[in-house]
């Protein structure tokens, strides 16, 4: 236990001081952890790798725990790291094994035990394909519990653990992928296709497509190691046909996926960056000229309250000029 800052331990780097802060690495010190929040009656918040969340600059006064248990166990093709590993270790190690699964999830920052909160994806992949099942905490019945795939109720960016009802109540302590051995590597986004395509590979290895994944996300996306943001901080918006129609025929670059229910995705950075908000300053805060999407952190300077604002502003804007909801990705924490 000591003082630690919601800054030195996000990506976005911002958030106030801590009361109560622990590390944790195996089942023991997770149940002394929540018995020291509970004889106190103090409010519990679960950190992972803190890379999807915007901590306000309230000192938080409760207990903040992390698990950074950090093994890797191997059954087979089946792969069981404990929540404390880093994500992108996992997804290093497994292509280098050969295994396949999670080669498209390379460069994602954060932990393992984040991974199932927002069921993390990119390129085509999300984490659901290859889950089996995990362990964590629950706080109230105070037992470790396993959940199966159907237990997490996953979707796009959601999990049970979202739900208003469990958030905060489990402590994941590990996750069991399967993955496949010598399956060839999962290439569905064009984009992916075409980057090695236009460098002559035409039936990439995993290490491959783990590298072309990696160069891509380093051209599009700030490294939150030198810049703070949390990667995507609104989810692309799902809307229906009738709207997308309306939309596509006014807007015909307007980037829009049918969905397997007869809905359509679309773009949220295409819609913030013609909105006119690519590169705009609020403050401290910025939105990325880079990729709009994402909120950064550019000077380090930037409160919880701008950044949050500038989310605000962002959203109502793109409301106004396309009629359409944008719903942030990243968590909120501390505000009230
Ligand atoms: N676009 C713009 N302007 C921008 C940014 C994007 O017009 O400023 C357009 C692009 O031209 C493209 C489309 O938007 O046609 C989609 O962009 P991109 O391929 O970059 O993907 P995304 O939908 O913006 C999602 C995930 C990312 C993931 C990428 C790659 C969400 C919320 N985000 O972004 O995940 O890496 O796809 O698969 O689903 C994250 O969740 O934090 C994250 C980074």
């Amino acid at each position: 236990m000591g003082t630690k800052t919601f800054r030195d331990l996000t990506t976005f780097r911002v958030g106030g001081q801590i009361k109560h802060f622990f590390e944790v690495k195996n089942q023991k010190e997770v149940v002394e952890a929540i018995s020291f929040a509970k004889k106190n009656s103090l409010p519990i918040f679960i950190l992972g790798g803190g890379s999807d969340i915007l901590v306000s600059n309230d000192d938080y006064q409760g207990v903040v725990i992390k698990y950074v248990g950090e093994s890797i166990f191997y059954a087979g093709d089946t792969v069981t790291p404990e929540a404390g590993v880093v994500w992108d270790k996992l997804v290093e190690e497994t292509v280098n094994k050969g295994l396949q699964g999670i080669e498209c999830l390379s460069g994602i920052p954060g932990s393992v035990g984040g991974a199932p909160i927002q069921n993390i994806g990119a390129y085509g992949q999300e984490l659901k394909d290859t889950f089996l099942g995990l362990t964590a905490y629950d706080i109230e019945r105070e037992k470790f519990v396993t959940f199966s795939k159907t237990d997490c109720q996953f979707g796009y960016r959601e999990s049970f653990f979202k739900k208003p009802a469990s958030w905060q109540k489990f402590i994941i302590t590990d996750v069991t992928l399967s993955l496949k051995k010598n399956a060839l590597p999962e290439i569905k986004y064009d984009s992916l296709k075409n980057y090695l395509l236009e460098r002559g590979i035409q039936n990439p290895s995993l290490i491959q497509v783990r590298a072309a994944v990696l160069k891509i996300r380093e051209t599009k996306f700030e490294n939150p190691k030198d810049v703070g943001n949390a990667g995507s901080f609104f989810k692309n918006p799902i809307i229906n046909e009738e709207k997308a129609k309306v939309l596509i025929q006014k807007y015909s670059d307007i980037p829009c996926r049918l969905q397997e229910d007869g809905n359509y995705k679309c773009s949220a950075g295409w819609l913030i960056e013609n909105a006119g908000w690519k590169g705009k300053r609020f403050g401290g805060a910025q939105v990325s000229p880079r990729h709009a999407l994402v909120l950064i952190n550019p000077e380090g300077k930037a409160t919880a309250k701008e950044v949050k604002e500038l989310a605000e502003k962002i959203s109502g804007d793109v409301y106004k000029k396309f009629g359409v909801k944008l719903e942030p990705e990243v968590q909120y924490i501390g505000f009230n």
